[in-house]
């Protein structure tokens, strides 16, 4: 074989890492593996060193070629990269369009809708195809230039890809870090004891921002483009022919995106997204809505700071800062113990939040979380709030480092450690038989109406409850001894305990609160086994046929069952006339109700939320939390919420009280 010409070698070999890089950076679909990757590499990176007048800019043994700076200079825009304006609710949204639609006066407006990505947002200039320089958005104007650090990222192309290349182009988009490689990251800081990052976006500009771009590269950023400073120059008439061609050039443009035609579709695209942001892998904030005609974008026009044909939807923020005042632990139903941030309270994501988990000691250690700090708070979606991290710069100067208590705060008794978690096992601990009580008689478990924690936090220190039987043989003069009792409320909630005798297996089960029975696992069981007889009877291979029953849970089954002080409440608990009701027949069930969907908004006059769930769920029905294509009823009670404005976007069936009454009646 004649030995091939280095120069041709060199440029085939930059072309074909350049494609492998595409397909795996851009395409997520390699087409070679790593080995085969890195010995393409190797040669190439041989040659350059034998012909070093071979090396270009575009190769990319390059991408991590550049020395460190010691600061980087600024980066005029051609172009200013302008702001948007927000929009809070889809009543900003729709007035926007009526501004649209009176400028352009037409009510037809197409708009590109896409996702809001959570990032740093930066330009790319490509001259004659290559990648020339990039840099940070700054105030619009003015940016920084981190050319080598953006070299670093294997998503953006050195070299524009196809034909039609237009002499300059500015390609803008957003750099972002996975959700996944954000955690992962985080991991490692702690490992090496070095600061946390508070989230995606801020691990993202803390990366694209150092000196050193040998650690950019070893940050898995991803750049994500959205636009062009110039559409028209470079001949394109749309927004969605500019993601269009962005996507042909090489770059990674969002599969999101999707071309709305109306108010309706938009809101509807919008609801869909902020239901879908948790799935996402990564950061989205809201999103970005544009008028789609470039034409129509320049009559618009701009304004001082943005444009008139964009608006931002903007999603509500999940994370807030606040003081932690104090550092409790708190002992749960299992025994384990953990510390939980007591916290100034703070609205995140439109709630309220006064507690936060702090999950378990290592986990504090971990955080360097202290009394006294501020904090960053999270709260994604139905998840627990949790602390995110302190903010170093505002810790008070006498501040100490958290230390776990050797004994339990409430009995005193010393903790046993299991792995990372701490434990009460004093069985007669009176946090644990509170926590017990309260889930024995929460809405999901047999719905005793009206005992709140600190009812059962009364009766269990006046030892009127031992344990959970004990409640059944509670008296009406019991409760009148009690703060906060009289005639009447006593006697309800004598009443509540009474009507809760009548109970469901399934329901039954998840009360006992065996450790991994969970309410599907006591579902699951509960039609299996069809009487609580047969589940404390069965054995570990019994149980491990069913579906969703592992070795975990099938082990602590047999385990809560073999225990005798647990036989004997459950002993007592029949004693005491509780009536466990096998499960209906199937045949039995088909009403009405059978298999559908429901979710609840606003309230209901003639019963509570957890009534309103028991009943469907006896005609068969399922209730479910939250608003989805899948849903077969929206029930809407007094003072809806935004589950509504979502149903009706979906065109779901929306029943008022009276319509769902009739229906319950029927089934
Ligand atoms: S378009 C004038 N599209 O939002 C309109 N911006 O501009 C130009 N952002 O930090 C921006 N996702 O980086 C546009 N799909 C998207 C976006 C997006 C995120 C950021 C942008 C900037 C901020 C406001």
């Amino acid at each position: 074989m004649t030995e091939q010409n280095p120069e041709i070698r060199a440029e085939d070999l930059r072309r074909i890492i350049e494609h492998h890089n595409y397909r795996y950076y851009v395409l997520d679909s390699p087409e070679i593996s790593d080995g085969e990757y890195d010995q393409l590499m190797r040669e190439l990176a041989a040659l350059e060193e034998a012909h070093p007048e071979l090396i270009t800019n575009d190769s990319p043994t390059q991408r991590v070629g550049a020395s460190p700076q010691t600061s980087f200079p600024p980066m005029v825009h051609r172009i200013p990269l302008l702001s948007i304006d927000n929009a809070m609710d889809t009543e900003e949204v729709t007035a926007f369009h009526g501004r649209v639609a009176r400028w352009l006066d037409k009510e037809d407006i197409a708009y590109c809708c896409e996702p809001k990505f959570d990032g740093l947002a930066v330009e790319l200039v490509y001259e004659r195809g290559f990648f020339s320089r990039g840099g940070t958005r700054g105030d619009g104007m003015t940016g920084e230039d981190v050319t080598g650090n953006l070299r670093t990222i294997k998503s953006i192309p050195l070299r524009l890809r196809g034909d039609n290349i237009p002499e300059v182009i500015e390609v803008r988009g957003e750099v972002v870090l996975f959700k996944a490689a954000f955690k992962e990251l985080n991991l490692e800081r702690a490992e090496k004891n070095e600061p946390l990052f508070a989230n995606p976006r801020n691990a993202a500009a803390g990366s694209l921002r150092q000196l050193d771009s040998k650690i950019t590269a070893s940050r898995p950023l991803v750049f994500i483009a959205y636009g062009v400073s110039d559409a028209a120059a470079v001949g394109l008439d749309s927004q969605c022919a500019v993601l269009e061609r962005l996507r042909d050039f090489g770059f990674r443009v969002n599969p999101d995106k999707r071309l709305c035609k109306g108010m309706r579709e938009v809101i509807d695209f919008v609801l869909q997204m902020q239901a879908r942001r948790e799935e996402i892998p990564y950061e989205i904030d809201g999103v970005v809505i544009k008028v789609d005609r470039v034409a129509d974008q320049d009559v618009l026009g701009v304004k001082a700071r943005s444009p008139r044909w964009v608006v931002a939807y903007k999603f509500p923020p999940t994370q807030a800062t606040t003081i932690l005042n104090k550092i409790d632990v708190q002992v749960g139903r299992t025994g384990v113990v953990t510390p939980v941030a007591i916290l100034e309270p703070v609205r995140v994501a439109g709630v309220t939040v006064s507690r936060a988990t702090l999950h378990n000691a290592d986990e504090v250690k971990r955080k360097d979380v202290r009394e006294g700090d501020t904090v960053i708070v999270q709260r994604a979606g139905d998840v627990i709030p949790e602390i995110v991290a302190p903010v170093q710069s505002k810790r008070p100067q006498d501040s100490q480092p958290f230390i776990m208590p050797d004994n339990c705060p409430a009995c005193r008794s010393p903790l046993v450690r299991e792995g990372a978690l701490w434990r009460c096992v004093n069985i007669s601990c009176p946090a644990i038989i509170k926590e017990e009580v309260y889930h024995f008689a929460s809405k999901e478990a047999v719905c005793i109406d009206g005992l709140g924690r600190k009812i059962v936090n009364q009766l269990v220190d006046r030892g009127l409850i031992r344990d959970v039987s004990d409640l059944y043989i509670l008296t009406r003069e019991d409760l009148l001894g009690l703060d906060g009792f009289a005639e009447l409320s006593a006697a309800n909630l004598v009443s509540s305990i009474e009507s809760s005798k009548r109970v469901s297996l399934d329901r039954f089960l998840y009360a006992l609160g065996i450790q991994h029975v969970g309410s599907v696992a006591a579902k699951e069981l509960s039609s299996h086994f069809g009487s609580l007889a047969r589940i404390m009877g069965a054995g570990e291979d019994e149980l491990l046929e069913l579906k969703g029953i592992g070795k975990e849970i099938a082990q602590s089954i047999r385990d809560f069952f073999s225990n005798e002080q647990n036989q004997m409440v459950v002993a007592k608990l029949h004693t005491h006339g509780m009536q466990v009701s096998s499960p209906v027949k199937e045949e039995k069930r088909l009403s009405a109700l059978s298999g559908k969907k429901f979710c609840f908004t606003g309230t209901l006059s003639s019963m509570s939320r957890p009534e309103a769930k028991k009943l469907v769920e006896e005609l068969g029905g399922q209730v479910v939390n939250s608003v989805s294509k899948q849903l077969d009823f929206l029930v809407a009670g007094h003072e809806p919420g935004s589950k509504m404005d979502k149903a009706r976007a979906m065109q779901l069936a929306i029943l008022d009280e009276a319509a769902f009454l009739k229906l319950l009646e029927e089934a």
